[in-house]
């Protein structure tokens, strides 16, 4: 039985890439945007990349022993990764997250078996956009009940190995799917994990690849611009409007920035033309290429992530 696998992280990566052909034909742009299509993870996200990682690595160290609990500061989908990997390894997890993400997120991970442990937003957040002051307040919760547990921080801001998913997996596999066919590469940052570790493989490949991260409208730091109404946007999981001590300056070539109005519109686009169901940070993925395609990369193969499942987003204005 060759092809049965024995574990569910076993389903995480090798997703498929789809070329947005009816996208660029609807925007009437010339050259290629390919998506991989990371949605299609056991957890509905790219972020099944690096919560394995994270474990593995750990375990391999010994610095996370069998049955010791992990901890971690999510907006749902590495949790919902982490809580899948945890529950087949034998980890207890517990979720922290803000009250500001979707229902969804909490209830999947519930079911997955982790303890999930909901924080107040900011008193002038909005629900459904999380703020960097919002994750501030989760991160003091995580902190504390970090000591009180003994836990392992699978701390996706900070551990090489969250990127490490990335540079060792999902640009590897997008080099191989594209035969290396790739101008460009455009993420919208939130640890900055996938922009990171992609970014860095692909110009070890060619030098040549440009990188950019696309950015909220309202909170375009790397374009270093003062934040628009305190940053908020609608663009879950992330644009938290701080540094992100993973990313390496040198390696951003340009900035897109990406208004919601926009994010939605090119999402709901792509469920429409493509048949591709996905989140919002995918639809300003793909938003940040056509802009990109409309400009100075006319004509281009430019690769990106579709990053979770629309169905996480059903109980939002959305869809
Ligand atoms: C839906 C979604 N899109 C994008 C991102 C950002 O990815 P990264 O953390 O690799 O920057 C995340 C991160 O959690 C996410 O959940």
């Amino acid at each position: 039985m060759k092809k049965v696998i024995h574990h569910i992280y076993e389903a995480i990566g090798e997703t498929p890439m789809l070329n947005l052909s009816r996208i660029t034909n609807y925007y009437g742009v010339s050259g290629n945007i390919f998506a991989k299509l990371e949605y299609l993870n056991p957890g509905f996200s790219k972020k099944d990349r690096p919560a394995l990682q994270m474990i593995i690595e750990a375990e391999d160290k010994g610095e996370l022993l069998p049955e010791q609990t992990v901890i971690e500061l999510t907006s749902g989908n590495t949790g919902t990764g982490l809580a899948m990997v945890c529950q087949a390894k034998g980890h207890p997890f517990i979720a922290c997250m803000s009250e500001g993400n979707s229902p969804e997120r909490a209830k999947m991970m519930k079911s997955l078996g982790a303890k999930v442990v909901l924080v107040p937003q900011a008193k002038h957040s909005v629900e459904g956009q999380v703020s960097g002051e919002d994750l501030a307040l989760v991160e003091q919760v995580v902190r504390r009940l970090t000591k009180e547990q003994n836990a392992f921080r699978a701390d996706q801001f900070k551990l090489d190995s969250s990127y490490r998913a990335h540079l060792l997996h999902t640009a590897v596999e997008m080099w191989e799917q594209t035969d290396g066919q790739i101008d460009c590469f455009v993420d919208f940052v939130g640890s900055g994990g996938t922009f990171e570790g992609c970014a860095e493989k692909f110009k070890e490949y060619d030098e040549s690849i440009q990188c950019y991260i696309a950015e909220p409208r309202n909170a375009a730091v790397y374009g270093r611009k003062p934040l628009v109404n305190s940053g908020r946007h609608k663009v879950q999981g992330c644009g938290y409007a701080m540094d992100l001590p993973k990313i390496n300056r040198n390696l951003i070539d340009g900035l897109v920035e990406i208004s919601d109005d926009e994010a939605y519109e090119v999402t709901r686009n792509l469920a429409r033309l493509e048949g591709a169901f996905v989140g919002i940070s995918s639809g300003a993925n793909v938003c940040a290429a056509i802009k990109l395609l409309q400009g100075k990369e006319k004509g281009k193969n430019i690769v990106l992530t579709l990053n979770d499942s629309g169905l996480k987003y059903l109980s939002s204005d959305l869809f």
